[in-house]
């Protein structure tokens, strides 16, 4: 028996009570904090909740005028065959996906990720790009990249109608009229302000829980994933990791959240903090891709890198 513990079973046994003890503050502290009507569950150690909803056939979930033209009379009427949905993420570093991105029918891609130094890993093409109404000044500051380079792409800003509506106060919706001036071959759209409330009645059909109460936003990928699938008849997505990768064993190793923020945040911790963040708004990236997941097994949606 090489087992020569220096202390004495009393004293193990008020540090075993204090660690409890500590525990339970804790656990009763945490859930008396945060005032949602609700909490995200964990499932057992994984990061991740139940979904309680249920799915919707998004290639017709919502009709009449989604988005709406900042200027002139244009109207969406993408139809694509075979998609690529090009992620942000740093999984695409080094993945030499670019050549096959750019054979798709269609690109699409998210807010101010480029292409510009970095066509061999994620293409230089760009059917679509979707832009929260965070990320606009962080697109038009960079016409060249985002404006220019492809004349006849397609953007599509989303963002509250109380921020980016043609009746918010504020400058973004003024912005992005003159972006569509500035650039005629460019066709850009709003997400109709009744559009964006199908949104989140889908966030809640599709996972029992309701957007604003649950104190969630809804991110870029959620508006992003959505549109593919309405004008997509397949869709390969490049870069998104599956719902529980960040709570697999042993954990992933640190990569940024943005291929092209090397020095930003590191991707696991960003989705963690986020999914389990009660105070203020977050998003749920998580809970987002486990809908994604099951829409891939209701839409021709397929992931590489990582593939899934
Ligand atoms: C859009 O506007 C242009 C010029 O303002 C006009 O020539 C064209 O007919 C309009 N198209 C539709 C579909 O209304
Ligand atoms: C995109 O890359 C391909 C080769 O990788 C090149 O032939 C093509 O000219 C590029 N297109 C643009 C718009 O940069
Ligand atoms: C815009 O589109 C028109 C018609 O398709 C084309 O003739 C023109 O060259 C385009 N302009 C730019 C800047 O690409
Ligand atoms: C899914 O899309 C791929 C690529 O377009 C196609 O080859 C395949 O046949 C499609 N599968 C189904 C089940 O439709």
């Amino acid at each position: 028996m090489g087992n020569t513990s220096k202390n004495k079973p009393g004293q193990k046994m008020a540090i075993f009570g204090a660690i409890f003890l500590v525990m339970t503050l804790l656990i009763f502290y945490s859930s008396n904090s945060g005032n949602e009507s609700f909490r995200y569950i964990p499932l057992k150690g994984a990061l991740g909740y139940h979904l309680h909803g249920r799915t919707s056939n998004l290639k017709q979930w919502a009709d009449g005028d989604g988005y709406l033209p900042v200027y002139g009379n244009k109207t969406m009427q993408l139809h694509c065959g075979r998609c690529a949905l090009v992620t942000s993420s740093s999984h695409l570093l080094g993945s030499n996906m670019g050549p096959k991105i750019d054979q798709a029918e269609c690109v699409i891609r998210m807010n101010d990720a480029p292409t510009t130094d970095y066509e061999k890993d994620v293409g230089n093409r760009s059917t679509m790009r979707v832009v929260a109404h965070s990320s606009v000044y962080r697109v038009i500051r960079r016409p060249q990249e985002f404006l220019n380079k492809t004349p006849d792409a397609i953007l599509i800003f989303w963002g509250p109608p109380s921020k980016i509506g043609r009746e918010a106060k504020g400058t973004l919706f003024r912005l992005v009229q003159k972006v569509g001036m500035a650039f005629p071959n460019l066709s850009a759209f709003i997400v109709a302000p009744t559009r964006m409330q199908r949104f989140d009645e889908l966030f809640h059909k599709e996972t029992g829980r309701d957007r604003e109460k649950s104190r969630s936003w809804l991110s870029t990928g959620w508006f992003t994933m959505v549109i593919a699938i309405e004008l997509c008849d397949s869709i390969q997505v490049y870069g998104m990791v599956p719902p529980y990768y960040c709570s697999s064993r042993p954990q992933p190793k640190k990569r940024p959240y943005h291929y092209y923020e090397p020095k930003g945040p590191d991707e696991c911790t960003t989705y963690i903090q986020n999914e389990r963040g009660r105070r203020g708004n977050h998003h749920r990236f998580i809970t987002e891709k486990q809908v994604f997941a099951r829409w891939a097994k209701l839409y021709n949606i397929t992931f590489s890198n990582p593939r899934w």
